[in-house]
């Protein structure tokens, strides 16, 4: 009996192989044909072994040395075969500019389904055409300087309730701190001023989903990550639509995302649906909270690291502080565009960590670019992070060095942290302002020692983004009591 079992399963086994072999040949002589027919070739590079293509050869290395080696061995076009799909790197900003610009319209974004219920299906990062078009515009505006200007005393507020909330000496982990700070200039940006109940309400339910993103998807098994983050996701719609029938019933017409968002219609008339609505409010959440605070925890690391850089921006800083009556009046956006040496130090950050390493597209039909063919139904992704540390275009890239953006000499499309083209970020003027206000506060009024993380190169977490180790545990103290925190000036008056 065991033996006819054991005889069964070869069997299938070896037919499951023959059957998938014969697949991927019919495959290939498909792409032969094609190749045949446009003129062009498959890019160069192995498409690895059938079915897990490279995959394991991408999990048993650094992603950015995985691609890098590739792009060494086969040039800045080269395919291969990861997570189930075929796909075309690009490291030339030329190839970059055709898919993300040029040719964006063959081009669709793509994310795994699980990904997109967790986030919503009609968010705006997965969509192309006229309503994609229609978001943007509304995305857009609401994230613009003017509109997020007079936002800068409440985000400074932020940041400096954070930075006082650490100040006790304790190890902070300051990753998952800066989440917090994130996602609270998220919610500003988004709905404006919002009552506090909901704003915890949906913070501790977007954190409860965001566990489970880059987890196993199923949702057999009820209390796996991926399960919770779903039913966090249920119960985040559930609040935004509480706040939705209560904007509604007040008739306020804000000018934030939200009231935008609500307020829409096209010039048929056609409003957005509620669920467009709750999707694209869970999307911007998404986007604005793990990138910033990743960002600025790299900040927060090589300022550390490299002393002077420290001293520079303590420089510009301290000169601002003290013009405000040592931080007594808030920021202008004056003092804001003039911080420069900080400034720098931000982009040079963002080239150095470059947390978005690449973005995915998928051919919508077969492109030939540069006598190469891309097959519709491929993968096609654009490496930020190897243009980024290309000596071509960045020399001695492993270096920090700030003067690299002193003046405009970078080439064009060599530097794309927020990407390029039609869902290139348009939260970058936030996301910048909310890192300057940040480093202000910091600088001017705190002193703090990273722990347990080794000093110099130290080791890259994944979360999803890049991270430095261990979300970089560190101890902070405040330096400077011209403004007391509430906890002083209690136990001040308590004295008294
Ligand atoms: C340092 C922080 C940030 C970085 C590095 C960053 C980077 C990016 C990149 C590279 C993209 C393009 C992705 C693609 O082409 O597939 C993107 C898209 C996007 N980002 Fe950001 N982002 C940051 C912060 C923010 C913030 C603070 C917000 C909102 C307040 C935001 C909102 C968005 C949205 C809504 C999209 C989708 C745009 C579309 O699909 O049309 N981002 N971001």
């Amino acid at each position: 009996m065991v033996s006819i079992f054991v005889g069964f399963s070869i069997i299938l086994i070896v037919a499951s192989f023959v059957i998938g072999y014969g697949l991927l040949l019919v495959k290939r002589l498909i792409q032969w044909r094609q190749s045949i027919k446009y003129g062009a070739k498959l890019p160069p590079g192995s498409l690895g072994w059938p079915y897990v293509g490279e995959t394991l050869e991408l999990f048993s290395q650094n992603p950015h040395e995985f691609f890098t080696n590739r792009q060494k061995r086969y040039g800045d076009i080269f395919k291969t075969h990861i997570l189930g799909c075929p796909c075309i790197m690009l490291a030339s900003p030329e190839a970059i500019k055709f898919v993300l610009m040029n040719k964006a319209n063959l081009f669709k974004p793509t994310y795994p389904k699980s990904k997109e219920r967790l986030i919503g299906s009609m968010a705006i990062f997965f969509q192309q055409g006229p309503y994609h078009a229609q978001i943007r515009k509304l995305v857009q505006a609401s994230l613009s300087l003017d509109y997020i200007k007079p936002r800068i005393p409440r985000i400074e507020a932020i940041a400096k309730s954070t930075l006082d909330s650490w100040a006790d000496g304790r190890v902070v982990h300051v990753f998952h701190e800066l989440k917090k700070f994130a996602f609270d200039v998220a919610v500003l940006s988004i709905f404006g001023e919002l009552d506090s109940y909901y704003t915890e309400e949906l913070k501790e339910n977007y954190f409860t989903l965001d566990k489970g993103y880059n987890s196993f998807p199923t949702t057999l098994i009820p209390c796996t990550p991926y399960f919770k983050s779903l039913m966090a996701r249920r119960r985040l719609e559930q609040i935004i639509r509480e706040i939705m029938m209560e904007r509604r019933e007040k008739r306020l017409e804000t000018k934030d995302l939200f009231g935008c968002l609500l307020n829409f219609s096209n010039e048929d008339g056609k409003t957005l649906s509620d669920d467009q609505i709750i999707d694209n409010v869970i999307g911007v959440l998404f986007a604005a909270q793990d990138t910033a605070a990743s960002m600025l925890t790299w900040i927060l690391k090589y300022i550390t690291d490299y002393h002077n850089l420290l001293q520079d921006i303590q420089n510009e800083q301290m000169a601002i502080y003290k013009a405000n009556d040592n931080g007594k009046r808030p920021l202008t956006w004056t003092q804001i565009r003039e911080m420069t040496v900080t400034h720098r130090v931000i982009l040079e950050s963002l080239r150095m960590a470059s947390i978005i390493s690449f973005t995915y597209r998928e051919a919508v039909e077969d492109v030939v670019y540069d006598g190469y063919l891309i097959p519709k139904g491929w993968k096609v992704l654009p490496l930020f992070r190897n243009i980024h540390h290309n000596p071509a275009f960045f020399q001695d890239p492993q270096t920090f060095d700030t003067s690299r953006f002193q003046a405009a000499t970078t080439k064009p499309h060599t530097f794309m942290p927020f990407g390029y083209g039609a869902h290139a970020c348009p939260g970058n003027e936030v996301a910048k302002l909310l890192m300057l206000l940040f480093i202000h506060h910091l600088v001017t009024q705190f002193r703090w020692e990273v722990v347990e993380a080794k000093k110099g190169k130290g080791g890259v977490e994944y979360d999803p983004f890049p991270i430095p180790e261990k979300g970089l545990p560190a101890k902070f103290w405040k330096t400077c009591t011209s403004q007391p925190t509430p906890t002083l000036a209690h136990q001040l008056l308590s004295i008294y």
